[in-house]
């Protein structure tokens, strides 16, 4: 059966992710895909998503791909990773183009496109993304797809991401080093956005907070375009850390103790309600109101969303956030995520769960954790959809049965439009 492949790795601060999927519709903006496998890894090599242990970081992406593809019975030679947007720079730019014949063709935009894109980059910087937000046909502006329109000048405004070099040569360091190609490296908050945010929340205006281990991402967006990428260096670790401090437990048990009593939202929790804490013989029997660990969490989790809040209001996009705000990452899964992140930004908000668009071992990937993956995932199967990048994938049986087929598609350089 050919089919076409494509692999998701999302190395995070505290667990590195792999899914594998088939790509079956071939809508080109929704191309719905079928979750094969899935497979996971703890992390120790990353401090903060900079790639700290080549080695460690290796192991990881070895462990958690061979993992995946057992499941799926599929093996994979690239995969779409994500990159953390800790050293990202984003700018706007716009590109001109005279129109050649009656009217607009894709040939035209391509043209005004590159050169949009055609900026000086900085040696140690890399383009990663570019992304086309609006065009301008003649006097005609704020125009979503010029091809057919009849005009004579062509421009377009384009926001392009750049990274630091460094960190993305060290992730395709570790990427080669398990064995496998990077076909692309995709932006984390980008990816996440594409996994929970819905078309109709893009253009109302939306801020998506993806709050992981070690750093918590920002994307907003607003008329369906992104107006804003940031990062904020906090995360559920430093939730944990605080647990740890304020009531004397071991790193282990300040997770144990968040995952069952936790909850971000200090008014939601019963005041009588009292929990054990996890105590050596020394410290004896210990019992606090749970009310105490719901403080800690709301103190710092609420921390951070201010910080978030503030970098977004300095964005001036807070009060255009009429879809509210969409919560999502690991620590996303603590009670209390919602009531917390509406009193902060003053707006809706909602927990953002992977799961449209997705078939398959779906249920596997649906919980908040999982965005960034399942955003890789669909981000190429839209590469497929579009008609490139299928990166030769092989379906094989790993009990050792005969090999699929092999299936091998030219890359075909297109632009994201109107994808984020
Ligand atoms: N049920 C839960 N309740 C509370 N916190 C949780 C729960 N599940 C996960 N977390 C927290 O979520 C965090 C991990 O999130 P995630 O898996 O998104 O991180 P990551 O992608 O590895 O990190 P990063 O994106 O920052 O590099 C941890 O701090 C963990 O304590
Ligand atoms: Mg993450």
């Amino acid at each position: 059966m050919a089919s076409s492949l494509v692999a998701g790795l999302d190395i995070g601060s505290a667990k590195t992710t792999a899914v594998i999927a088939e790509v079956v519709g071939d809508l080109p903006k929704h191309p719905t895909v079928n979750v094969l496998g899935v497979g996971q890894a703890r992390t120790t090599g990353l401090r903060r998503n900079v790639v700290a242990d080549i080695e460690e970081s290796t192991r990881c992406i070895r462990k958690a791909l061979e993992d995946a593809e057992r499941m799926a019975g599929a093996r994979v030679d690239a995969v779409y990773a994500g990159i953390a947007g800790e050293h990202v720079h984003a700018m706007t730019s716009t590109g001109i183009a005279s129109v050649t014949g009656s009217e607009i063709t894709r040939a035209d935009v391509d043209r005004a496109n590159a050169v949009a894109r055609a900026q000086p980059i900085a040696q140690d910087r890399e383009l990663i993304h570019a992304i086309p937000q609006e065009y301008s046909v003649d006097k005609n502006v704020g125009v979503r797809d010029p091809i057919g329109m009849i005009g004579t000048r062509l421009e377009t405004e384009m926001y392009l991401v750049t990274i630091g070099s460094s960190p993305a040569m060290n992730l395709r360091k570790a990427v080669e080093r398990a064995g496998y190609k990077v076909a692309e490296l995709v932006l984390e908050p980008l990816a996440s956005a594409l996994a929970v945010l819905t078309d109709d929340e893009k253009e109302l205006g939306v801020c998506l907070v993806e709050m992981g281990a070690g750093t918590t991402d920002v994307a907003v967006f607003h008329e369906g375009k992104i107006r804003y990428l940031g990062t904020v260096p906090l995360g559920g670790l430093n939730v944990t850390s605080d647990i740890v401090h304020g009531l004397g437990v071991t790193q282990a048990d300040a997770e144990g103790l968040k995952e069952k009593y936790g909850c971000v939202y200090e008014p939601m929790v019963d005041r009588a309600e009292v929990i054990s804490l996890p105590s050596t013989v020394a410290q004896g029997d210990r019992q606090i109101p749970r009310e105490l660990l719901a403080h800690i969490m709301h103190q710092r989790t609420g921390e951070i969303y201010e910080m978030v809040c503030g970098d977004v209001e300095r964005a001036g996009y807070i009060k255009k956030l009429a879809a509210g705000v969409v919560v999502t990452g690991g620590a996303a899964a603590q009670p209390g995520t919602p009531e917390l992140a509406s009193d902060i930004f003053g707006t809706g908000a909602r927990i953002g769960v992977p799961g449209e668009f997705l078939g398959g071992l779906a249920d596997n990937v649906m919980q908040p954790r999982f965005s960034t993956v399942v955003g890789l995932v669909q981000y190429g199967a839209h590469r497929v959809a579009l008609g490139g990048a299928a990166h030769k994938s092989r379906r094989i049986s790993v009990a050792g049965g005969a090999p699929g087929v092999d299936r091998i598609a030219q890359r075909v350089k297109t632009w994201l439009q109107d994808f984020f």
